[in-house]
Formats: C-alpha cells, structure tokens, sequence
C-alpha cells in the first residue's frame, strides 16, 4: 500500500496514517471506483490530528471549588414591587413589536434516550389533545406575532436523520398557521465518531463513514453555513431567542427576558431554574475566573453537588434551562471569526460496520466517542450576560426519558398543573388532591391565551369551578369541561 498521494484522489493518506486512522486507506483498497468517489468526498471533511487529540481528550475532570463561584443573579419576583419586571416588560415588547427578535428552536439530535421513532418535536404531549411539542410552540408564536402584529421569523434547526420528517411534518400540520416564508429550517453539522478503545474512525457500511450530530453548539457554524445570520441582519433581527426543543413550557420570546437582555446590553443572557435536589441531572451557571459558564452534572463532587448555603438551599443550583438570548452581533462575531467552540467527548453506543466480520454490528454496551459541541460554551466568550431566574413550575419541564424524570408523565402533569394555577390565580377552584396538585388534566392553547392575564379576558364570569378535565381552545372560542 503506498502512502502517496494518489493522483486519483486528493486524499494525504500519510496523515490518516500518522493518526491512527490506517484502517480507511486499507478499506479504500476493498471499495469500486464508484464507492470510492462517495468515501472521498467524505473523507476530505475528516481531520484526522483533531480528531486524534479529541480523543485523547479526558474531558471528565472534576470542578475544584476554588475554581467556581455562584453567578449574579436577576430575581424579577424577588423585587420589590413590579417596576422592574414592568420597564423590561415594556423594553422587550417594543424590540418585538419593531421586528427586532427572531426565535431559533434546536431540534436536532438522536434523541435516544426518549426511544420515540420520529423527530422529538413531534412527540404527542398536550396532556388533552396529545399535540405535538412543534404544536405549542408554534401556537406560542403565532400567538405572539398576532399580539405584536408582526411575524417573528423562526428558525428551525435539525439533524441529518430528521430533518426530512421534521419538514414533511411542518407541511402536512400548514406550519400551524404560520406563515411559510418566515419558518427557515437548517440542519446542523455531523461529526466522525470513534472506536472507544484505538480511536479509529468508525464505519456504519462499506465505504461510509459513521457519523453522528456535533452538538447543539453545532448551531454557530451552520447558520453561518446557510446564511441565516445575514438573512436575519438584512431583516433588522438585532435579538435571538433561543430554546431547546424539549421543554414545552418555555415562555418563547418572553417579553421582560429580552428586554432585561436589551437594558443590560447583554451579549448572552441565560434563564436558570433553582436546582433543589442534588441528584438532578441539570448543568449549572456559575461563575468562572470573572466569566459566565455551564458545567455539567457530571464535573462537581459528590459533596459539592450536596453543599448547602446558611439559608438551606443548594450552593450550586443555578440550573441551566438551555433558554438563552443572543445579540446577533455578537454571534456574528463568534462565526465569523477563528475561536471555535470546544468539542466534548461522550460515550456513546453506536452501531458500526465491522472490517474483519464485513457486517453490521450493534452493541449493548457504549463503544463509541461522539463528539459534540455546546451552545452554552459561548457563554464565557461574552463582554456582558445575564442571568436570570425564573419560576420552574412555569417554565421549565424538559422532555427526555421514557419514563421517571423529565418524562412524559412529569411533563403533561407540568403542564396541566401551570395551566390549573392560572385558573386559581383568576380564583377558579379546581379538583386537587391532599398536596394541592390539580388531578384532573387542563390544556389551554396559547392561541387561546399565552398567561393568566389574557385568560381572564375570555374566562365566563359566572364560571367559578372546575370539576372535570378543561381543554381551552382557539376555533371556537367554547370552552369544554
Ligand atoms: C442539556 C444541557 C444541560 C441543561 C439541559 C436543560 C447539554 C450538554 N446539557 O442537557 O446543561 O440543563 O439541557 O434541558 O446540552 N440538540 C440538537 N442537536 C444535537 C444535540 C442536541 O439540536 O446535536 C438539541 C435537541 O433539541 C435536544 C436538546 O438540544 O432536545 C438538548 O440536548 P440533550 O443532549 O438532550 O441535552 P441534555 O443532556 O438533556
């Protein structure tokens, strides 16, 4: 076998060499002319140095306390009184009503853990209606854009694997009633992933490299790739809220968020939850030689984790919601120039195509490194951010397992209990057991109303109670108990 440069192709095969990644130089040899054109157009996006040093990575260091401090945090419910919760209000109502915010929603990924066939967006979660999570957040938008009489672009950012079924099902649902030329999907980057144990790229078939998506923080470089941020900039978007996929309660393009955003000229601003149970897997905010950051679950100790403040609470509990807001200027900034976000090394299972066996193996136990970036890894790259504190049981119950924690019991009973507190906040009495908990199943779209002040709007007056499932819906404007 040589290690030249073959005239044939435009592959240094040397330096696969050099790196360990031999193995595909000697399977280019077993490919036809045919597969070997479609190997080398994917072999020319491997870099095997990077990917070597990526996998010699140890990324499970812990954090040392003397490393970390707890962040600055804006409580607008801890204020005295509504003027500040008000004036930002005001501030982020504005931005929306000139057209100066666009949302972005991550919906890429496997989604593995959830072991739901189909795009994550398309889970069926309204606890009545079983509508999909795209369903409320489009309704959430649609909302916003008819209260500010203005579209609100959305950008939809998918996978490889779903991003076909993630449009197929965009068009078959009329974009729940948005209007087309304001949704722009874009799929994210892929990455090469590696044997756990020699680091060799691994193969999902003959002459294919297997791949798999590079993170969410893959989000940078491929609205870059497509565009959107100058598409974004011509519109006059100044301001990107951006969500995760898998909490259907984010308050989408929440008005006195952007505003605290816009007042603090913040770069990137963050809205955490208080994280009270110290094995709750949730990344935490903290503060990191004078910059903002996330660290994942997995880097504090033990003790750490458990260390509690005078007052009781967790010392480390500024949870990450993924819920973030950006000024466009400053992710143009960050794409367009030379720092890149760092990759994370995950262990992963991953089915592979075997050399010696010449068949598809699938593993039971992990036995590849995937290799991901992270959204929240600009956060230190900012001048100014914000973080922000917001109430959980409003705003943040994430879609992520089967069952037990963040499931889909935990998350229709979220949502039913926000929308229970909306009605007893307009003092309507609803069925609820022994620890207050409403026990009946309540869903109001946001097209109906998007908080408790519009729900008063269109609540009957002489309705006091509730006795039985509600379901608050826009076509009719009836409601149904
Ligand atoms: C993530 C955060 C964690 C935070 C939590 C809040 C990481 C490493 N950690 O945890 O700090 O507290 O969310 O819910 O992200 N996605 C893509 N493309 C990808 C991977 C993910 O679009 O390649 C999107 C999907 O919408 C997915 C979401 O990001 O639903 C979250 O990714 P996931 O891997 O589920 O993150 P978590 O580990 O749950």
């Amino acid at each position: 076998m040589s290690l030249q440069r073959s005239p044939a192709n435009a592959i240094d095969w040397a330096l696969f060499h050099d790196h360990g990644q031999g193995h595909l130089h000697a399977h280019w040899q077993d490919l036809t002319a045919e597969q070997r054109l479609d190997f080398e157009r994917q072999l020319v996006s491997i870099h095997p140095p990077l990917l070597r040093q990526l996998f010699e990575k140890d990324n499970s260091a812990n954090t040392t306390q003397a490393s970390i401090e707890p962040p600055e945090l804006l409580s607008l419910t801890a204020q005295p009184d509504d003027s500040l919760l008000l004036r930002y209000k005001q501030i982020g109502e504005q931005a929306l009503r000139q057209g100066e915010v666009a949302v972005l929603m991550v919906a890429g990924g496997q989604g593995t853990r959830l072991g739901h066939h189909g795009p994550k967006g398309t889970f069926p979660i309204g606890p009545i209606s079983g509508c999909s999570l795209f369903q409320l957040h489009a309704e959430r938008l649609l909302a916003l854009t008819r209260q500010f009489d203005r579209a609100i672009p959305l950008l939809i950012m998918t996978s490889t694997e779903n991003d076909q079924a993630t449009r197929s099902f965009w068009r078959a649902e009329d974009y729940f009633g948005l209007s087309p030329q304001h949704v722009h999907f874009f799929v994210q980057g892929m990455m090469p992933a590696v044997d756990a144990v020699t680091g060799q790229v691994l193969l999902s078939g003959p002459g294919q490299i297997g791949l798999s998506p590079n993170g969410h923080g893959g989000v940078l470089q491929a609205l870059a790739d497509h565009g959107l941020l100058g598409v974004l900039s011509k519109q006059g978007i100044r301001h990107l809220f951006y969500f995760q996929v898998d909490n259907p309660l984010v308050a989408i393009a929440d008005p006195a968020f952007v505003g605290a955003h816009i007042d603090r000229r913040s770069e990137m601003s963050v809205k955490v939850v208080e994280k009270v149970d110290p094995h709750e897997r949730i990344g935490l905010v903290v503060q990191r030689g004078g910059r903002c950051a996330v660290i994942e679950y997995t880097e504090l100790t033990k003790e750490m984790a458990a260390e509690r403040t005078e007052q009781g609470k967790l010392r480390w509990r500024a949870g990450n919601t993924a819920i973030h807001c950006f000024d466009l200027a400053f992710l143009q900034k960050l794409a367009g120039g030379t720092t890149m976000l760092p990759f994370h090394r995950a262990h992963k299972i991953m089915p592979f195509w075997s050399l010696e066996k010449m068949a598809l193996i699938s593993p039971a136990q992990p036995n590849a490194y995937k290799f991901e970036m992270f959204i929240f890894d600009a956060l230190p790259m900012a001048q100014r951010t914000l973080v922000m504190e917001c109430e959980r049981a409003d705003e943040f119950e994430p879609l992520k397992n089967a069952e037990g924690e963040y499931s889909p019991a935990t998350v229709r009973a979220a949502l039913s209990e926000r929308w229970a507190r909306w009605l007893r906040k307009l003092g309507i009495a609803v069925p609820t057991d022994a620890q207050g908990c409403c026990v009946v199943p309540i869903e109001i779209s946001p097209l109906f109303a998007t908080d408790p002040n519009e729900l008063a709007r269109c609540w009957p007056a002489d309705q006091k109670a509730v006795t039985g499932p509600v379901w608050l819906k826009r076509e009719d404007q009836r409601l149904e108990f």
